[in-house]
């Protein structure tokens, strides 16, 4: 299938935690957002769950070079039409994906606002590989997934996703409630989980920045 490169990048506590439990997400410190920011210049669209909009009301914008496209995966429409991923940089191009089910209503208020809505199939969530062909089809080539962690599921757990870039943050937080880097059902055993490659480990201010590349084949299946 011909996709965009997916690059996963997130910020974590050291007990693996991207949010508290009452959704602070603020792990990264002030070097990591300057990594993030470049990251988000260097590529062609930005994509982020419907729930980190609602809880962060995230803007997506990149305060480095230029501004890419911004996507949000929302089934049902439910990204309110005052949201800052819609009203901020109007100029920069938002695109919600949503699925046949979203009521029309909601969808013609998002494009009242200039926002563009891709039809994802008509399951009860956006049909992720369909997403990422129309995005190779608008041309977007190299696409920075930022969470959270049920859409992270999402990607990994269809094999969409080519590389993680965690930056671990010195700090636990804990918590049974707090979003963890990938939630969904997850794998029942640990040979069914999808194998990663170490390609680099750095310091970026108080942050440990690993870099991973996702293996295709499991390698635990020929050992
Ligand atoms: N530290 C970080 O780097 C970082 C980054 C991002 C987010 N976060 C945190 O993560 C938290 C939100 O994470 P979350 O896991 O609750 O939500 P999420 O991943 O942001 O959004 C999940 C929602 O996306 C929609 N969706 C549509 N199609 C989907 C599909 N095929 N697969 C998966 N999801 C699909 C579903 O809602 P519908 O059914 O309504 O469509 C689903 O509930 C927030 O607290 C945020 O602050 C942290």
């Amino acid at each position: 299938m011909r996709k965009p490169y997916v690059i996963l990048n997130a910020a974590m506590s050291v007990d693996g935690k991207i949010a508290t439990r009452g959704g602070d997400s603020a792990l990264s410190d002030e070097e990591d957002w300057k990594r993030v920011h470049n990251l988000r210049s260097q590529v062609d669209a930005i994509m982020v769950g419907i729930n980190t909009i609602l809880l962060d009301d995230s803007k997506l914008t990149s305060k480095e070079g230029k501004n890419p496209i911004r996507v949000v995966v929302d089934s049902k429409a439910r990204t309110p039409p005052n949201a800052r991923v819609v009203t901020v940089r109007p100029e920069v191009e938002t695109l919600i994906a949503v699925t046949r089910k979203a009521p029309q209503e909601r969808t013609s208020n998002l494009q009242k606002k200039g926002v563009k809505i891709l039809v994802c199939g008509d399951g009860e969530n956006v049909d992720l590989e369909l997403l990422l062909k129309k995005l190779y089809d608008l041309g977007v080539r190299n696409l920075m997934l930022e969470g959270g962690g049920n859409l992270n599921w999402g990607m990994l757990s269809k094999g969409l996703v080519d590389e993680i870039r965690i930056a671990i943050s010195p700090v636990i937080v804990g918590g049974i409630e707090a979003v963890t880097l990938v939630e969904g059902r997850g794998f029942n055993r640990v040979s069914e989980g999808l194998n990663l490659e170490l390609v680099s480990s750095e310091n970026v201010g108080s942050c440990l920045v690993l870099t991973y590349r996702v293996l295709r084949e499991s390698k635990r299946e020929n050992s």
